[in-house]
This record gives structure tokens, sequence and C-alpha cells, in this order.
């Protein structure tokens, strides 16, 4: 099938990692929905760049989190496109905050954002995909979650993330008949906006590579994922990170 008959959609892709997936894969000729939280105006920004490229583009408000507006975004989607063949589960909000001192609610929203939302939303999409026998599902660890290292101030995202390279791996089990990869991008230190540039410059120290990665690092993985060059790859947890955290 042509990319240009393929449709992306790209949970958190307004800004960050998520924006260069959703603009890369457009340049490609795919299809792209996009869904935001909060971050309208970006959204907007980055429907237009998609569009500017000649591809179809769709930006939808939904907080994944929130199971019922999970289902109502893949029914949209699947109006707009009549089908989902790549679901790119990058929305994942972080804080620090010493264990001690998270709250109830921030324990919580590292799971309802992080995880909860692959199993909401693979859940959605597998059907069509395996109508049609072909489906890409990629999410979002982070580069030392295979380590099940403590972690005094990252611990609910942490587990979170843990979580979804299980969950990765059950879902690519369970897919891999109906020819649908589930692979896991684990970034270390990528330059997606989200941190200060200042506080990325203290890490530079700790990562093998010598440099923070940029979300092209990441888009470039992710659009050979979606070929079928890359078919066998399924369960797969490829960290992104220049040697951080491995
Ligand atoms: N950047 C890194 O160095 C790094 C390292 C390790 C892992 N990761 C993981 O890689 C992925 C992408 O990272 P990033 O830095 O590009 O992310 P980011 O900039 O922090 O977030 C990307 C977008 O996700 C959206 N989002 C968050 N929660 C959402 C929800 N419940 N529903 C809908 N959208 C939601 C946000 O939208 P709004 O702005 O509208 O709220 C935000 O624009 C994440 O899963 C992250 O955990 C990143």
């Amino acid at each position: 099938m042509n990319a240009s008959e393929k449709v992306a959609l790209i949970t958190g892709g307004a800004r960050g990692i998520g924006q260069t997936i959703a603009l890369t894969l457009a340049a490609q000729g795919w299809s792209i929905a996009i869904c935001y939280r909060k971050s309208e105006k970006a959204a907007q920004e980055t429907l237009a760049l998609i569009q500017e490229k000649g591809a179809r583009g769709l930006a939808v408000q939904c907080d994944v989190s929130d199971h019922q507006a999970a289902a109502e975004l893949v029914r949209q989607v699947e109006q707009a496109y009549s089908r989902i063949d790549a679901l790119i589960n990058c929305a994942g909000p972080y804080h620090r905050v010493n264990l001690f001192e998270e709250t109830i609610a921030g324990w919580h929203e590292m799971f309802d954002h992080n995880l909860h939302p692959v199993f909401y939303l693979s859940r959605l999409v597998a059907p069509g995909m395996k109508a049609r026998q072909w489906g890409r599902i990629i999410n979002f660890s982070m580069a030392n979650a295979e380590q099940l290292v403590g972690q005094p101030f990252v611990t609910a995202y942490y587990l979170a993330k843990v979580g979804v390279l299980v969950l990765t791996r059950t879902l690519a089990k369970m897919l891999a008949p109906d020819g649908i990869t589930v692979n896991v991008i684990s970034p270390g230190f990528i330059d997606s906006g989200s941190l200060p540039a200042a506080e990325l410059a203290k890490m530079v120290k700790n990562i093998p590579a010598g440099y923070i990665g940029s979300t092209h690092d990441v888009a470039g993985i992710i659009s050979f994922l979606l070929t079928d060059d890359a078919r066998y790859i399924n369960g797969a947890n490829i960290p992104v990170s220049g040697g951080w955290g491995v």
C-alpha cells in the first residue's frame, strides 16, 4: 500500500517529539491525526505545517487519560479517514518530585497519562488493523526502564514506563498473528522543549555520545518501524539515548 493511503494517529502530536513525527510522516505522504490536551495554538500550527507538506491533517482536542474521550478520538479519526494504520502513543508527561513529597493526584497522573492510554487506544485501533491484516503501534518508555532501578525522584513516571514495556510486549504477542507490530521507543534525553535547556545541558556529561538527542533522532526510527521492511521487528524496546541508560 502507498504511504499516501495510510493514516497515523499521534497522541501529543502538537509539540515535541510527537510534532516531529507528525511532520516527518506527513512529508512521506501519510495522513495525520494529532491530539492535544491544552496546546490548541501549537496544534493549529502543526496542522498548518502538515497541510503545507501536502498531507491530510486533523487536530483533535482530547485528553487520552479519559477512556471515553480516547474512544471519541478514535471514532472521530476513523470517521474522517475510515482507518487508522499506525497508532503512536507519544503523550506522556513527566514530573520530578521526591517520592515522599508526591501527592496522590500526582502519583495517579503519571499512570493515567503515560500507561493507561496505551491500553485504551490500542484496544480500539486493533480491530481495524486486524481486519486489514496490517498495523503499527509504537509506545514510549524511557531508556533506563529495563534496569528496574530505584527512582526516588521520578518514581511513578518510571513505574508507568516499565508498565509500558510489559504492555508493549503483551500486545506484540497478541497482535503479531494479524500482521501488526507493537514496539517501544525509549528516549534518553531529547531536546523536545519539555525540559529547560539548562537542565538538559547539565545531563550532557552523563551521555556517552556527548550530546542531547534531537526529535529527529526519534522520528527517523519511527519512520522505519512503519515500513514493511520492519515487519519482523515486534515487541522490541529501542533505546534512542546516545548510550545513556542502557
Ligand atoms: N523528551 C525526552 O527527553 C524524553 C525522555 C524519555 C521519555 N520521553 C517520552 O517520550 C514521549 C514524548 O516526549 P516529549 O518530550 O515530546 O513530550 P512532551 O513535550 O512533554 O509532551 C508532548 C505532548 O503530549 C501531550 N499530552 C500529555 N498528556 C496528554 C493527554 N493525557 N492527552 C493528550 N495529550 C497529552 C501534551 O499536550 P498539551 O501540551 O496539550 O498538554 C504535549 O504537547 C513521552 O511519552 C515522554 O514520556 C521523552
